[in-house]
């Protein structure tokens, strides 16, 4: 059963801020995870993630600073408690600390439980002291290999020493930093060993990540495919890796490394759904909604916001979109379908 305005329990009064229990879809699973992409736009050109050559969003298109403040807010009453900045790369996106800042009032009201960004880290040098500052305590680094050639193959623009700098300075700015790896067959596969080292060295948790098909790319997805499954098989020849029950509100599973003393994540939308679990919804900077990574259905919610200046349309948009959530998405990667599942890329929802 969907909550429809009519049926939502009397708001409560945080801080002046009011708010109702948790949005639940269709499928009785709460909504207490905001994605927002704040930007189409990135600094790297990652190979499975965009082409070379990418159109982005027109200016007019994207939703001012104030209406995505506007619209997280309006999530936050509605019972979201983490909310996670994405991209593209959130961090090019002009006066986003401004937004920040404003954003941390929740935590301050305790409304929100978690602000949080998922970054290239290629803007952290500039930006980790006044996150830190705003109440961000972690940030996820996307992180695909520690060799520089290979880095800049990758991202195609990317440059791994700013990249380390960036960590660097966010570590030091007291943010715990996870990186994202995607594992990618005959890329990245063999330095995965190192890779967690070089994190569990210095306190970090690393979570691989299974590439999905979104949106075309210049390459081939079929041959990058590598499934996490056969990674685990392959890291419990060398690693004792154990269960353990450790969770951040994402689709990550954790096991511990006995020898590391560290976490290693593993996100597998190919081989395990976790659809079952989800929490989140989408929301991009054009203020399209997306109830699910892996479907096209969205509610604009853009119109509605802008067609007055109560929030009443907007909560009712909200309320519409959460009651049509999808069980879950529909990806594939094989030979047969040369096509990806999705034509959106991944830079339009920020994963
Ligand atoms: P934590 O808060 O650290 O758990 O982060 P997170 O895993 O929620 O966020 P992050 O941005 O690090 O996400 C890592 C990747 O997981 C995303 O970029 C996606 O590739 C994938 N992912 C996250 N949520 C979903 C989801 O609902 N469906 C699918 N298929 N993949 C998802
Ligand atoms: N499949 C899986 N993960 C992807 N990412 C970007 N494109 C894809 C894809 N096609 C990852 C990035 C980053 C996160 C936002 O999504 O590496 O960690
Ligand atoms: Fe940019 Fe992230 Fe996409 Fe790479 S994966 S191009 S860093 S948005």
């Amino acid at each position: 059963m969907s909550n429809t305005s009519g049926d939502m329990p009397e708001p409560v009064l945080v801080d002046g801020l009011k708010q109702t229990s948790p949005m639940i879809d269709p499928f009785g699973r709460a909504v207490t995870y905001l994605r927002v992409s704040v930007t189409d736009r990135c600094d790297f050109r990652c190979v499975y993630c965009m082409s070379e050559h990418m159109t982005f969003l027109p200016k007019r298109d994207v939703l001012s600073l104030e209406e995505l403040d506007r619209v997280c807010t309006a999530f936050i009453e509605k019972g979201v408690k983490k909310l996670r900045l994405t991209g593209g790369e959130p961090l090019v996106r002009k006066n986003i600390m401004s937004m920040i800042r404003s954003l941390s009032r929740h935590l301050d009201s305790g409304a929100l439980e978690e602000l949080t960004l998922t970054t290239n880290g290629s803007q952290l040098t500039r930006f980790a002291d006044e996150l830190y500052d705003c109440g961000v305590r972690r940030v996820n680094v996307s992180l695909d290999t520690r060799d520089a050639d290979k880095f800049h193959e990758i991202t195609r623009w990317g440059d791994l020493e700013k990249v380390d700098r960036g960590i660097e300075a966010a570590r030091k700015a007291g943010l715990h930093v996870k990186i994202n790896m995607v594992a990618l067959k005959g890329v990245n596969s063999h330095e995965i060993d190192d890779m967690m080292k070089w994190c569990h060295d210095d306190g970090m948790d690393l979570t691989l990540i299974e590439t999905m098909p979104l949106g075309e790319i210049d390459g081939d997805r079929t041959d990058q495919y590598l499934p996490l499954s056969v990674v685990r098989a392959d890291l419990r020849e060398r690693w004792t890796l154990e269960d353990i029950p450790y969770k951040t509100g994402g689709p990550a599973r954790y096991m511990e490394v006995k020898e590391t003393g560290g976490r290693i994540g593993f996100i597998t939308p190919m081989t395990h759904n976790f659809c079952e679990s989800c929490n989140r919804v989408r929301l991009t900077c054009t203020g399209t909604l997306y109830m699910c990574l892996g479907q096209d259905d969205a509610a604009d919610l853009r119109a509605p916001m802008r067609a007055s200046s109560g929030n009443g349309l907007l909560n009712q948009a909200i309320d519409e979109a959460i009651g049509r959530k999808p069980k879950g998405h529909d990806f594939i990667i094989d030979r047969t379908s040369k096509t990806p599942s999705m034509s959106r890329h991944m830079s339009v929802t920020g994963g």
